[in-house]
């Protein structure tokens, strides 16, 4: 991978190393020993002029989501985290709790927005002008699911392109869905999900379990 500062051209050019406060023109980090771009100058790498959409049921959003959410963020100047409305799977929070959830977890990212869809979210990306879809990747066994997605929202519209990003080493095992098994049996989950979302998830295993012993 070459990492490039603004407006340098790919040619990239070996620097001595003048330490983190030299200005690094090129960056480059690819099994030879040489500058290796700091992590500011990552993080300000210009985004993409794109809009993509991060879509998932978000029941409810896990740390794994949130840190694709912040590195898509980096890459792509708008990330439009889209809860699909799909009151079939039975969800544990409404639209509107998720919508909170994602609400207070998201607050300090910058380029995010939230929204629902229904239906194809190839449908949903064309009227919201997004020619990217992210998606997170934890293990090859999600590969080849997202493949299969990938290739039927591009043939449902040409042009959509998917793109994944691997799941953060800490949290390529979690899901929603074991999150809350393991609540619900009493275990702990904490740092699996952000700090606000523990708190609401207690709350409504909570009342279910107060629902069902009466
Ligand atoms: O949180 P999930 O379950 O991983 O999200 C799956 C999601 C919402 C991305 C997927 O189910 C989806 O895109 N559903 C919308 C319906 C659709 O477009 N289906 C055809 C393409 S596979």
């Amino acid at each position: 991978m070459i990492l490039l500062s603004h407006g340098q051209s790919a040619g990239a050019k070996r620097l001595p190393n003048r330490g983190a406060s030299a200005k690094i023109k090129v960056g480059v980090r690819f099994g030879f020993s040489g500058p290796v771009l700091p992590r500011h100058i990552l993080m300000t790498q210009p985004r993409l002029d794109v809009i993509a959409i991060y879509p998932g049921s978000f029941d409810p959003i896990t740390s794994g989501h949130l840190d694709v959410i912040e590195r898509g963020s980096k890459m792509f100047s708008r990330v439009i985290v889209a809860i699909l409305q799909n009151e079939a799977k039975q969800p544990l929070f409404t639209i509107a709790e998720r919508m909170e959830m994602l609400r207070e977890c998201l607050g300090g990212i910058s380029g995010v927005e939230i929204g629902t869809f229904k239906g194809l979210l190839a449908d949903y990306a064309v009227a919201r002008n997004a020619s990217v879809i992210l998606r997170g990747i934890r293990a090859i066994s999600d590969y080849e699911y997202e493949l299969q997605m990938a290739h039927m929202n591009r043939r449902l519209r040409p042009g959509l392109e998917t793109v994944f990003l691997p799941a953060g080493e800490s949290f390529s095992f979690i899901s929603s869905r074991m999150v809350k098994e393991v609540i619900s049996l009493g275990g702990n989950i904490e740092g699996l999900v952000p700090r606000p979302v523990e708190e609401h998830l207690r709350r409504r295993i909570g009342q279910q379990k107060s629902t069902t012993a009466d």
